[in-house]
C-alpha cells in the first residue's frame, strides 16, 4: 500500500487552518493510504524555547489528531523525537544538499527580507541553523518513512519539492545501493480558498498571532469569530460572498448547498456581517463540539495518549530503522 506522511508542528494550539489545510485531507486519506501523522516537536524548537509549553502543545496537537477522527488502531501517530533515526540520516542528507537549496526556502529568504526592510546590515540577524536547515529535516521526515505522498496545506508545498530534490540526489549517487521513494505534495484542492484567513485576515497562522483554535470553548470561540474583520458594507447592500474572510472559512465547512444559499443572500442585500458570524459560528460549534470532548479527556495529563504515542513510536522506529539501515549499507557507514 502506498505511504502518506504528514507532520504538524507544535508551536500552538492546533487551529482552523491546519484542520482545513492538513488533518481533515490527511485523514480522509485514511482508507487509501497507509497514512501516518506525526507531530514535528524538534521543528518547533527553532522559535519556541518553553519546555512546559512544548510539553503541553505537543500533547494538544496529538489529542487534536485524534479526536479529529484518526484511529489509533489503524494509523500510525508518532512524535518527531521518538524517532532518532531521523536525525542521524539528517546528517547523511545535509551532505547531499546544496547550501543554494536551502537559500531558496521561503520562510529563509522571508527572514532575509525582514531583515532588509527593517535596513540591517547583517540580513542573516536572528536566523539560527535550526531555521535555515528547517527544510533537511523535514525532507527526512518524509523520505525516512519512503512517503509517496505529503498532505499539506499551499505554504508547505514547497518544502515538500525540496524533499523531492533530496531524494533525487541521493538516488543519483547512491541509486545503485539504495533508492528512496520520490514524495509529492498533495494539495487539499487548487482552491485558493483553502488557506484559511485568520481573525485579521491573513493567513490564519501560529506565527502571526491570528489562529482561531480547534478545540477552544463554545464561548470564545464565538468571540474569536466576531473578531474576524470585516468591510463597512451597510446591511441593505448587496455584498459578495467571497470577499469575505468569514465567508471562506464558512465554505470550508459547511454543506455545498449552504455555501451556495449563504452567496445568494449575500449577493441580495439585506444581511449583515454580523448574521453570517453567528452562522458560521453555528456551523463550527456544531461540528467541532462533539471532537471538542474527546480532545478535553485526551489532553488531560494522565490520558489514554501516553499509551497510544509510546506504540506510534515502536511502530514508527522500526520502519525508520530499515530505511536508515539501508542507507548506511548504500552510503558505506
Ligand atoms: P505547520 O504546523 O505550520 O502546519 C501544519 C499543516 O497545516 C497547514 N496550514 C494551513 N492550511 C490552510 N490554511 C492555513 N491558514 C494553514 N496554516 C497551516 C500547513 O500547510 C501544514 O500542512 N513544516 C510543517 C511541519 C512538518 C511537516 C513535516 C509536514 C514537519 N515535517 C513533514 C509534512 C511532512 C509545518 O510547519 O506545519
Amino acid at each position: 500500500q502506498k505511504i502518506s506522511v504528514t507532520g504538524i508542528k507544535p508551536t500552538g494550539e492546533p487551529h482552523l487552518g491546519n484542520y482545513i489545510g492538513a488533518i481533515r485531507p490527511a485523514l480522509d486519506l485514511a482508507s487509501e493510504y497507509q497514512a501516518m501523522y506525526f507531530i514535528a516537536d524538534y521543528h518547533a524548537l527553532t522559535t519556541l524555547r518553553d519546555p512546559e509549553l512544548l510539553r503541553h502543545y505537543t500533547r494538544s496537537v496529538a489529542a487534536s489528531w485524534i479526536a479529529a477522527g484518526l484511529d489509533p488502531e489503524r494509523t500510525l501517530i508518532y512524535r518527531q523525537s521518538d524517532v532518532p533515526e531521523t536525525f542521524e540520516l539528517n546528517w547523511v542528507m545535509s551532505c547531499l544538499t546544496g547550501k543554494g537549496l536551502m537559500n531558496r526556502a521561503h520562510a529563509y529568504k522571508a527572514a532575509r527580507d525582514r531583515n532588509e526592510e527593517a535596513g540591517r546590515s547583517d540580513l542573516d540577524a536572528g536566523v539560527n541553523m535550526g531555521l535555515f536547515n528547517y527544510p533537511l529535516l523535514m525532507a527526512v521526515d518524509i523520505l525516512i518513512m519512503n512517503a509517496e505522498v505529503v498532505p499539506v496545506g499551499k505554504d508547505q508545498v514547497q518544502h515538500v519539492e525540496i524533499a523531492a530534490d533530496i531524494a533525487g540526489s541521493f538516488n543519483h549517487v547512491y541509486g545503485a545501493g539504495y533508492r528512496f521513494t520520490v514524495p509529492k505534495p498533495l494539495i487539499p484542492d487548487t482552491d485558493n480558498a483553502r488557506t484559511l484567513p485568520g481573525v485579521d485576515g491573513r493567513k490564519m497562522s501560529k506565527s502571526y498571532d491570528n489562529t482561531i483554535p480547534l478545540f477552544i470553548p463554545a464561548s470564545k470561540l464565538k468571540k474569536l469569530v466576531r473578531r474576524i474583520p470585516t468591510d463597512s458594507t451597510p446591511v441593505e447592500d448587496p455584498k459578495n460572498a467571497d470577499d469575505s474572510s468569514v465567508f471562506q472559512i464558512l465554505r470550508q465547512f459547511a454543506d455545498e448547498e449552504v455555501v451556495e444559499d449563504t452567496r445568494t443572500r449575500l449577493a441580495a442585500g439585506g444581511v449583515g456581517w454580523g448574521v453570517l458570524k453567528d452562522q458560521l459560528f453555528e456551523i463550527l460549534d456544531e461540528q467541532l463540539a462533539p471532537m471538542r470532548e474527546r480532545y478535553e479527556a485526551l489532553v488531560a495529563p494522565g490520558s489514554e495518549l501516553d499509551d497510544i504515542l509510546a506504540a506510534g513510536a515502536e511502530k514508527a522506529r522500526a520502519r525508520a530503522g530499515e530505511t536508515l539501515a539501508a542507507v548506511r549499507n548504500a552510503v558505506g557507514i
